[in-house]
Order: C-alpha cells, then structure tokens, then sequence
C-alpha cells in the first residue's frame, strides 16, 4: 500500500510550551496509525495542524506526495482529511441531519432540499447502526449519541483520512464496538485513519502502527504486533505501571450519607448508604440513573422527592450551595458545561469552591492560596505554563484534572466523582486512584460513579448497580466481578 499522509519536521509552540518539537510521521493508505501519549503530550495539537486549525511554526504536510499548505480548516477538509475533535461543537438546536450536512445542504431550486438531506443522513445512520434518527434535535441527544453524530458527520465527507481525537471516551462500550467494527470495514475499502485513545487497548482490535509522543517529541512508532499495553504505557511515561490498585484495606467509620427513598426524573426510589473510609461504586451503563442520583444529592436538580441524612441528619439540599456548606464535593462528568470555567485561569478554577479557606478578616491571604493551587497543580502534574493559564488553552485531560483539584483541595466529608477520569491518562489515573485512596483513609465517604468496570472495581468496598433507574443490586467486595456487574447492568 502507497503512502498517504507524510507529516516532516513539524514544530508548534504556544507561549510557554512547545507542543510539537520535530515529528515525523507516515500515514499509509488503507491504515490506521494509534497516538499514544499522556495528557498535554501534543496529540490534540497535532490533529489541529492537520486539520488546519493551526499552522506549525516549522515543517510540513504531503497527502499522496502532494505538498499541502493549510490555511484554514476548509483547505484541509477539500484535501479529503475529516476530523472528529476531542471538544466537539455541534449545533445544538438543530436536527442531526443539519449537523451532519451543514455548510453543505443539498440543494434543489434555489431551495435546501431537505427530503434528500434527511434521506441522505438515515442512510449513513443506519449503515453506521445508531439508534438516532436525522430529524433528533441535537441538544435532546445524550453525550454518547451526540458523539455519534460526530462520527456520522465525518463519514458521510468520504474522506480518505478520518482523524478521531478520543471518539471512545464519552461513548458506550457497544458503541464502541460499533465504532471499531466500522473503522475495520473502512480500512478493508482502503481508507485511512490517525486514531487517538486513553482506552490503549482498543488500538490492538482497529491499529496497524502506534505512535507514541511525550512532551511534543516523537518517542517512535512501531507495528502493533511488536507492543503491549505495557510497553506502550513505559513508552508514554517513561516508567512501568504496576500495581495501579491499592488493598482495600481501608477502616470504616460511621455513616456519612444515608439516602431513603430518592426519586426524580430519572430516577426512583433509590435507598443507599456510604461510612466514612469507604469507597461505594454505582455502576450501570450509561443513562442509567447514576449522575442524575448524585446530581440530586448535590441541589443540581430542581425537583425531587425523598430523605437525605448527612451524619445520621435530615437535610434540606436545594442547590450546590447547601451542599457545599454540607461539606459535600461532586467532580463532574462533563468538563465543558458544569466543570470548568473555560475564560479563567487554572488558579482561579482551583480555589474557587474553597476560596473561604484563604480568608482572614476580609482579606484573602494570597500566599496560602497560591501555596495551595500550586500543590494541587503538582499533585496531579497539571501540565500548563502557569497557575494564571486559562483553562481553555489546556489540553482535554489537564481540564479534567483541574476540576479534580479543585474539589479535591476542598476539605469535604463526601466526595461525589462522576465519571472523574475521562480522558486522563494512565500514569494520571494511578495517581488519581492513589488520591482518592488516601481521602477515604482520611476518613472521606466517596461515591464513585464510573463506567470503566476495572475502575469500579479495583476501588470499591461495595457497589450498588443501576438500571433505568432503579438500584438493582448491592454487592459487597467478595462478589465484585466483570461479569457480575455487568448481569445486574442489563438484566430487568
Ligand atoms: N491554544 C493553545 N494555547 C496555549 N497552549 C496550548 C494551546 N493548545 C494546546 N496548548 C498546550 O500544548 C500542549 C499540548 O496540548 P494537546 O492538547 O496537544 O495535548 P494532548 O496530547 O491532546 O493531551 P490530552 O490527552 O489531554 O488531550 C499542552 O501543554 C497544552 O496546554
Ligand atoms: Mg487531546
């Protein structure tokens, strides 16, 4: 097979980091190349100059030996290269199939002809297996679904490179089978894909070569068959990761939430415990009730009914505020909207929930405040120039880690995570998981709300299982397994 895609000694810096530094790579037709590396590593930004988002300050880029010169995503779209971006912007009130053909409408009598818009789109929906329909407004779709539409869209430019930047990380895992079934099919018709992942093993069932890049370099890129997950983790990070589980062997004090009979919208009554020093799973598949539980916890959600006890004490939560005063802490799923604030800087996004703490008489004592930010920031090896950076100039997975920080730095007695390492890389995680270790053996209840079962279950002292709604089983360590959860997760 031909070569497709030659990227030669590209180079981007941004004030104060140099996100690519030299790379070199090779896309062959009909394969897909994997990029490994952690969170700020230069993947993202790497896609961008592909995608012509961004001009590198040095190098350049040949598709089929033709030398490219991308000013603007347009040029790079006509070349035949069609990204999926990690932060993907879809139009909210919109259907799916004016997402998907926007900018590019069919037309018929001066007239978009939206017959065959709609036509076209169910086409490409039902040959990619979703279960959305080209009329859905876009806003009304899940996280996962909408995620889907970005693939869709992507597809239906019949490009000769697809780039997916982390496509797996808001999607279910028999999505994500579709998925990689699909890039397999594409692949035997001779396309090309760059394929970007946390998830390293799903580059072992679609990958010919992975890339491996650490701090903007090309570490190397070798045949999938000369690589494991292991070597490809010592690659990224420059050591093993062994041992990412602690024992469990935690104490466990006294009860810290008692919830008695919790309905909403998406949920019904809903009865569970977390003590002190304990680590409690909700496990499920997506959409099945868990974030909107701890969101009603947390006075996210207007309406509810039932009894919530934080220290064997009735309260009254009706927003963030009450349960913050509650020592209550809830690192959410989705970065964008509830997270982060995107325009302040990663200090501010840090301190701002515990900025009480730094307050003496009036005054803020700035020292002890930096002091703090900074702890946070190497804790968890945010990668940013400065605690001033705004949080919008940081790759996807610092993001994340900057929401950790903040709540993690709070001080609370329960600590709600949903989904909270999304998009973080491995050496991160193990870090993370050490975290959260240490707080329960503080003496911190966490509910942990997570699809990734090795997660749930490397973790948990207990796991309660949802299913549309309703908790369908409660199991305690000795009956934590893969096969377990998963039975409970689907059966009715
Ligand atoms: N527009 C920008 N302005 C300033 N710095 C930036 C900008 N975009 C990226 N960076 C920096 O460049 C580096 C590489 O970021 P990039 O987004 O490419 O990482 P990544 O490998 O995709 O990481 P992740 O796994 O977290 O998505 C990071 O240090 C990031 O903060
Ligand atoms: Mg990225």
């Amino acid at each position: 097979m031909g070569v497709l895609l030659e990227v030669k000694h590209i180079s981007k810096s941004f004030p104060g980091v140099k996100a690519l530094v030299d790379i070199n790579l090779t896309v062959k037709e009909g394969e897909v190349l994997c990029l490994a590396g952690e969170n700020g590593a230069g993947k993202s930004t790497l896609i961008k100059v592909l995608s012509g988002i961004y001009i590198p300050d040095e190098g350049e880029i040949f598709l089929n030996g033709q030398k490219c010169n991308f000013k603007e995503p347009i040029d790079s779209l006509n070349a035949g290269i069609s990204v999926v971006h990690q932060e993907h912007k879809l139009l909210g009130n919109m259907t799916v199939g004016e997402n998907i053909y926007f900018g590019r409408f069919p037309m018929r009598g001066g007239l978009v002809d939206y017959q065959k818009m709609y036509a076209d789109a169910d086409a490409i929906i039902n040959k990619l297996g979703l279960t959305i329909k080209s009329r859905d407004i876009v806003s009304s779709l899940t996280s996962s679904q909408s995620q889907m539409v970005e693939i869709a869209k992507a597809y239906s430019r019949d490009a000769k490179l697809m780039i997916l930047d982390e496509p797996s990380s808001s999607i279910t895992d028999s999505e994500v089978e579709t998925l990689l079934d699909l890039i397999n099919k594409l692949k035997k018709q001779g396309k090309s894909f760059i394929y970007v992942s946390h998830k390293l093993k799903e580059m072992f069932v679609v990958g010919d070569e992975i890339a491996v890049l650490k701090d903007g370099h090309h570490i190397t890129t070798k045949s999938v068959d000369e690589l494991d997950v292991d070597k490809i983790v010592s690659l990224m990070i420059g050591r093993d990761v062994k041992n990412v589980f602690r024992p469990k062997d935690r104490p466990i004090g006294k009860e810290v939430i008692r919830v008695e009979h919790l309905s909403n919208d998406h949920a019904s009554d809903i009865n569970f415990y977390i003590r002190a020093g304990e680590i409690v799973g909700f496990a499920g598949l997506v959409g099945a009730g868990r974030s909107e539980v701890a969101e009603s916890i947390f006075g996210c959600r207007k309406t509810f009914s039932g009894d919530i006890y934080i220290n064997g004490e009735k309260i009254d939560i009706r927003k963030p505020k009450d349960a913050i005063a509650k020592k209550i802490a809830f690192v959410t799923e989705d970065r964008k909207t509830t997270g982060a604030i995107q325009v302040k800087s990663v200090g501010e996004n840090i301190s701002l929930v515990n900025l009480k703490a730094y307050c003496h008489y009036g005054f803020i004592d700035k020292k002890a405040e930096n002091e703090a930010i900074m702890a946070g920031i190497e804790r968890l090896h945010i990668k940013t120039p400065s605690m001033n950076q705004e949080v919008q100039f940081l790759s996807g997975g610092n993001q994340q880690k900057v929401i950790l920080a903040k709540w993690l730095l709070t001080n609370s007695q329960l600590l709600i995570c949903d989904e909270p390492t999304k998009g973080i890389d491995v050496g991160t995680k193990q870090e993370f998981y050490g975290i959260l270790d240490d707080l329960a053996r503080e003496g911190v209840a966490i509910m942990l709300i997570s699809s990734e079962m090795t997660e749930i279950i490397g973790l948990s002292n207990r796991v309660y299982v949802m299913r549309n709604g309703h908790i369908k089983a409660e199991l305690d360590e000795s009956q934590l397994s893969e096969q377990t959860i998963a039975e409970y997760s689907m059966k009715d």
